[in-house]
């Protein structure tokens, strides 16, 4: 028995296991939905509205007209509260498989007795477990506006929401799409590879080891390839948002965690992989030792 090889059996399990949470972060509400890809933050949706270029025949001019009696610099410290009334939520959390929404405590925009890092995010709920799940803002938001009654507020033409993120965001469903194909590869991939190491640790041969090793690789190639896309796609659907949504008061930002979390699983994976490696060569070297040994009279140079 290979002793050795339980530490690519931990290790396997192990980026097994990571592999797994980052496909189903978030997929229901507290279960890690702190773990998104990306954070769409709409808190201050309706900014651009209040720069008075709108006419009052825009419905949102004349929901605020109607339900708040305050002037504009009221509204412009509590947009928050605009978004809320429209059925609208602080932030959209986009992970692998849905989205989750809810709202910001105790107040979405950081002020000097408010530091950012004592706002937390209250998630109210979760959409339904989609595979092949791409984020689409501008329908789920529209569809909130109508689901709240609102839906004479049309979310392009009344709130500016700009069609460049749309079309931005539309660039990156394929990528998005492969991510979810990518992790479900990778995690049948981690899933033989700990297999095959648990195989590996009653089989002393070569062999094994670089069967392991050839799997191994493999997984290694297809989760690293899934935290890549993953990346990427983060990155620039960010970009986009911010690029063109700032100005509406659309922020995004990429989910810190949930990347840590993929790109560890790559490591553990790599690691396991080598160490396969690492048998592979010590085991021949101690193979030669110990026939050394049996003829000793026949030294093998
Ligand atoms: C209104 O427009 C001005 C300049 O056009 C800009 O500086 C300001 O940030 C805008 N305000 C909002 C709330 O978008
Ligand atoms: C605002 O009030 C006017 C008249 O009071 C009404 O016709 C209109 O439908 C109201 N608009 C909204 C968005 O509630
Ligand atoms: C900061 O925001 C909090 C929560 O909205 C509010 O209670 C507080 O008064 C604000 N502080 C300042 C200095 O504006
Ligand atoms: C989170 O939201 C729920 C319901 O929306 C509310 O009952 C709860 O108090 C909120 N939690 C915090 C910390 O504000
Ligand atoms: C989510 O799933 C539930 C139950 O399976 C279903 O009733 C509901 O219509 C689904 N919602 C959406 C938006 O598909
Ligand atoms: C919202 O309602 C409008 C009409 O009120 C409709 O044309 C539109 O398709 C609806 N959008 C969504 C996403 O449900
Ligand atoms: C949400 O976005 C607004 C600007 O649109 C920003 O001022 C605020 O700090 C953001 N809130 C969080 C918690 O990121």
């Amino acid at each position: 028995m290979r002793i050795s090889a339980l530490a690519p059996v931990l290790l396997c399990a192990a980026a097994l296991v990571l592999s797994f949470l980052c496909l189903f972060a978030g997929s229901k509400e507290g279960f890690m939905d702190d773990y998104p890809i990306l954070t769409l933050n709409t808190s201050r949706i309706g900014a651009s509205v209040l720069n008075a270029s709108h006419s009052s025949s825009n419905p949102v001019i004349s929901f605020i007209d109607n339900v708040t009696n305050s002037v504009e610099n009221d509204i412009n410290q509590d947009l928050s509260s605009l978004a809320r009334a429209l059925g609208l939520h602080d932030f959209y959390n986009v992970h692998l498989l849905d989205f989750c929404e809810g709202y910001y405590t105790p107040s979405p925009v950081p002020n000097t007795t408010l530091p950012r890092r004592k706002i937390h995010q209250n998630v109210t709920s979760c959409s339904n477990r989609t595979a092949m799940y791409s984020f689409n803002p501008r329908n789920t938001l529209q569809q909130e506006l109508n689901a709240s009654g609102h839906g004479d507020i049309d979310l392009t033409s009344n709130l500016d929401w700009p069609a460049d993120v749309d079309k931005g965001l539309h660039a990156l469903v394929i990528a998005q799409k492969a991510t979810f194909v990518l992790y479900c590869v990778a995690i049948a991939l981690i899933g033989v590879a700990t297999l095959l190491a648990l195989l590996g640790m009653f089989s002393e041969g070569r062999m094994g080891a670089f069967v392991n090793v050839l799997v191994d690789w493999l997984a290694f190639l297809a989760i690293g390839l899934a935290s890549a896309i993953a990346t990427a796609v983060a990155v620039k659907a960010v970009h986009v948002v911010n690029k063109y949504g700032d100005h509406i008061g659309a922020r995004a930002s990429t989910g810190g965690k949930f990347l840590v979390l993929t790109w560890v699983a790559t490591a553990v994976m790599l690691v396991a992989s080598m160490v396969w490696c690492f048998e592979c060569i010590v085991g021949r070297k101690e193979k030669r030792r110990v026939s050394r040994k049996g003829y000793v009279d026949e030294p093998r140079y």
